[in-house]
């Protein structure tokens, strides 16, 4: 049985992490697989990854807020693979601050790293996209990027990545808009938290009493995100098995978006405010007779 990215040749930025299982899948699928960071060692190493289950991929090193690098990482798809088909982007950088002594330049950076990188990389793809007939870019949001910052490990000391990330959800839907006519479809990977290496230090490790509370007050499902169930989710709106779909922000984040961000919290303040704030008159049609 065919795989489901066979045939395709595929970016894949970012070195470890949620890049790193979503290269290992892909090439599962069949994907032949470019691979790109600013750390070699971590793109290397998953290169090796993939080389050693039986995958296709090459690596280069890039400094993907370069756009001439840029450029010449599209061509390197192509000389060495013949073209792309597959975007999946998930390289990012931050400065994290609260808003106080967050500086000019820090907000910029973080700006810069989440959605100038991410139109830099899509920009640059389309060309070899169009000559493909069409493609899937996959741009990586975050859980943040919608809801903002406030949840437990997240608070406000990540809001310029937010804003970058609700920049990156945006660019996806409009580029989705713009691109759809070439056969090109675009749609963004929102995570909550995953146990990444680099989230960890955010999230604590499995176990901590930072990662029980933040499970128990947002995660419906009991349990945060590991690299491969975003993996999956890429690869499902990679492959053609998502061909009318575009423009899409999928949530892969343990129901913490649906639950409006607060997850279990949210019934212990419902019944905080409830007390605080008692139904009114017209609010009673709901109640049941015994309350
Ligand atoms: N891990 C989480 O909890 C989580 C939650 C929500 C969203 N996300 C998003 O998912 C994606 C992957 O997350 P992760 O935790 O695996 O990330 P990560 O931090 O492990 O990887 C980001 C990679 O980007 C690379 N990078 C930074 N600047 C670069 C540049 N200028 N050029 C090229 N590469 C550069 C880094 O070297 C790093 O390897 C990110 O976009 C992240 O924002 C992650």
């Amino acid at each position: 049985m065919a795989g489901r990215l066979e045939g395709k040749v595929a970016i894949i930025t970012g070195g470890d992490g949620i890049a790193r299982a979503t290269a290992l899948r892909f090439a599962e699928e069949g994907a032949r697989i470019v691979g790109t960071d600013l750390a070699e060692d971590k793109v290397r190493e998953t290169a090796r990854l993939v080389t050693a289950a039986g995958g296709e991929m090459v690596h280069v090193a890039t400094d993907l807020m370069d756009e001439a690098a840029v450029n010449r990482l599209m061509k390197f798809a192509e000389t060495t693979y013949g073209g792309i088909d597959v975007l999946a982007h998930f390289a990012m950088d931050l400065r994290v601050g609260e808003l106080a002594s967050v500086s000019v330049e820090d907000f910029d950076y973080t700006l810069t790293r989440t959605a100038t990188m991410a139109f830099l990389v899509s920009k640059h793809a389309v060309p070899f996209m169009v000559a493909r007939g069409g493609g899937s870019m996959v741009l990586a949001g975050s859980q943040s990027g919608s809801l903002g910052t406030g949840f437990l490990g997240n608070t406000g000391h990540l809001f310029s990545y937010a804003v970058g990330k609700g920049a990156v959800i945006r660019l996806g839907v409009v580029l989705a808009n713009v691109l759809g006519k070439h056969g090109i479809r675009v749609n963004i990977v929102s995570p909550g938290p995953v146990a990444t290496p680099n989230a960890v230090a955010f999230f604590g490790e499995e176990g901590s009493p930072e990662r029980s509370l933040l499970v128990d007050a947002h995660m419906l499902l009991g349990r945060i995100s590991y690299p491969e169930d975003v993996a999956s989710a890429a690869l499902f709106l990679a492959s053609d098995e998502a061909s009318n779909i575009t423009g899409q922000n999928l949530h892969v984040d343990g129901g913490m978006t649906a639950s409006g961000g607060m997850g279990l919290a949210k019934e212990e303040a419902q019944q905080i405010y409830d007390a605080m704030v008692p139904p009114r008159e017209w609010d009673k049609r709901w109640l049941r007779p015994e309350q």
